[in-house]
């Protein structure tokens, strides 16, 4: 009897470990400062490809199922949508992956040496490598070749398994977008959704790649330009992992003087498993075991986040020198906060029909050194030459003065003398063709990770919305709702109708 429940427990613990060892895949990510010093731009690849290598062989040395690392981090950006020679130079074809080509074990000068280095460094390591860099592709109807900003997929053999071309391009006219959506799957039981930075605010792919509930993490590589008070990539970023519950793997280009910068590990409960952020340069690796999931949760209930291990401790390195550019929101409402009350509970429109419900409980002292407001906006913005996004926005921002055009600028010093004990808020908005997520931020840069965010589909047309923190908030830069409303793309800039 005594050897049977010795055997039974045994076996429990067996099939725990078992289960324990399988129930999560070990993920990492890359944020990566270019090394630009060297004259030459092959000098330039081949310096970065260097520490891409040695950044696989330390995540394979710490058992990594993937690498992610971000865009433009081979090249920097500024040569890639400066100089057509550049591009030419650092190009490489990419094999069809449905070929299923190793680029190490092949003899096709088509290939780059950098692209045949990522391959045997995969196959070496027995790690899934994702690297994002310039595909040259010879266009059959152009009779020419063209440039993608592509993102290639090696899987442990160190075969081509994915590749995935930007469709969505941010001032990048030396390439041409792609097409497709895209999702792989990998060893480790885990099914991928796979695109570009600025393609995470659009329907397509951001959204058309989770038709398929299958589809469970993404890998993001992206070279982010911070831009306040919405547009922060780790409060984007964040706001797309929880409001879709999805695991995220982002990894940042970072280089602070130049606004770009945040590389996270989101899971698709809201936690931020490792996050990385700060004012100096410099390469960093993250490496965190990601719960997996069978299927994700489409529902639009309530998503509740709770933090339950905190985020990686690194200090406030000079984050007041992470540079940040501010939006122009003179066309948005505004309304200012009286900090000597201690409730407050206004509704605040933009236009005639859209309107965002604030009820927010508040201590400030009278050495309050922001100011904050409610904001709402129902409108086109103006992102590039090119790009005109509907967007739709309730939620309080800190203000560098009183003055509305300094919302979203940001003092060296965090804010002190005001703390929120409750915000909370809501609207009603229509829910076709449109995507609201949480947009939060706080003076380090990162995201709040204490709230509750419900969506409540009331008909066919109207979804109830509301944000609420679940603990008090001192350093608040942001708090709010962030739509997108994709029907009112390309409009002329200024509000439209809801
Ligand atoms: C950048 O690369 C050059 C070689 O191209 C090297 O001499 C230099 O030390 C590198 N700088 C840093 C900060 O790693
Ligand atoms: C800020 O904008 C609101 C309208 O949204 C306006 O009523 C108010 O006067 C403006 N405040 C300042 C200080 O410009
Ligand atoms: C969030 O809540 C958790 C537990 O509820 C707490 O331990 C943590 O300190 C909170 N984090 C912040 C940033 O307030
Ligand atoms: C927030 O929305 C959820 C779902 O629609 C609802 O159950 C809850 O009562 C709302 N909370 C507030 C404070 O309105
Ligand atoms: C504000 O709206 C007007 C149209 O009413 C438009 O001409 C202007 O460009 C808009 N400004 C901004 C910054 O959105």
């Amino acid at each position: 009897m005594k050897l049977i429940i010795n055997y039974l427990l045994c076996t429990c613990m067996c099939l725990i470990l078992v289960y324990a060892k399988t129930d999560t895949y070990r993920a990492a990510v890359v944020a990566f400062t270019p090394n630009l010093s060297a004259p030459e731009p092959l000098d330039r690849l081949y310096t970065n490809v260097a520490s891409y290598l040695s950044f696989i062989d330390e995540a394979g040395a710490q058992h990594s199922d993937i690498v992610v690392f971000p865009e433009d981090g081979l090249t920097g950006w500024y040569d890639v949508i400066t100089f057509p020679e550049i591009v030419e130079l650092v190009s490489t074809q990419v094999p069809d992956p449905n070929l299923k080509i190793t680029p190490c074990s092949s003899s096709n000068k088509k290939y780059s040496k950098a692209l045949t280095d990522f391959s045997c460094s995969a196959l070496k390591n027995k790690i899934y490598v994702v690297v994002n860099l310039v595909e040259q592709y010879y266009d059959n109807e152009r009779k020419n070749y063209v440039y993608f900003n592509t993102d290639v997929v090696f899987d442990k053999n160190g075969c081509v398994a994915a590749r995935y071309r930007k469709i969505n391009l941010l001032n990048e006219n030396l390439f041409v977008p792609g097409k497709a959506t895209l999702y792989f799957e990998t060893d480790f039981g885990v099914t991928f959704g796979l695109y570009t930075c600025f393609d995470i605010v659009f329907k397509h792919p951001a959204l058309n790649v989770l038709s398929d509930l299958e589809v469970t993490d993404i890998v993001y590589p992206v070279a982010w330009f911070s831009h306040l008070p919405f547009l922060q990539g780790l409060s984007v970023h964040h706001g797309y992992a929880v409001s879709n519950k999805i695991n995220l793997l982002a990894a940042g280009l970072h280089d602070p003087a130049l606004r770009n910068g945040g590389t996270a590990i989101y899971l698709a409960n809201g936690e931020i498993l490792k996050v990385y952020i700060n004012g100096q340069k410099g390469s960093k690796l993250l490496i965190g075991d990601v719960p997996k999931i069978s299927r994700r949760k489409s529902d639009k209930s309530c998503q509740v986040l709770e933090q339950l291990s905190e985020p990686t401790k690194e200090e406030l390195i000079d984050i007041a020198s992470f540079a940040t550019s501010v939006e122009d929101m003179t066309n948005y409402t505004f309304k200012s906060i009286d900090l000597n009350k201690k409730e407050i509970s206004e509704t605040i429109c933009s236009g005639e029909k859209f309107c965002c419900k604030f009820d927010i409980k508040l201590e400030a002292s009278s050495k309050a050194n922001y100011a904050y407001k409610l904001v709402a906006y129902h409108g086109t913005v103006q992102l590039s030459q090119n790009d005109r996004l509907g967007t739709r926005s309730c939620a309080v921002v800190a203000c560098k003065s009183e003055d509305n055009a300094s919302c979203g600028q940001r003092h060296k010093e965090p804010p002190s003398g005001v703390t929120f004990e409750k915000i909370e808020v809501k609207g009603t908005f229509n829910s076709q063709n449109s995507h609201d997520q949480p947009s939060t931020l706080r003076y380090n840069l990162k995201p709040v990770t204490n709230y509750t965010f419900c969506r409540n589909l009331k008909n066919n047309n109207d979804v109830e919305i509301n944000l609420t923190t679940t603990e008090k908030q001192s350093l608040l830069l942001t708090f709010g709702i962030y739509g997108r409303v994709f029907k009112d793309d390309g409009k002329p800039v200024g509000l439209t109708e809801e």
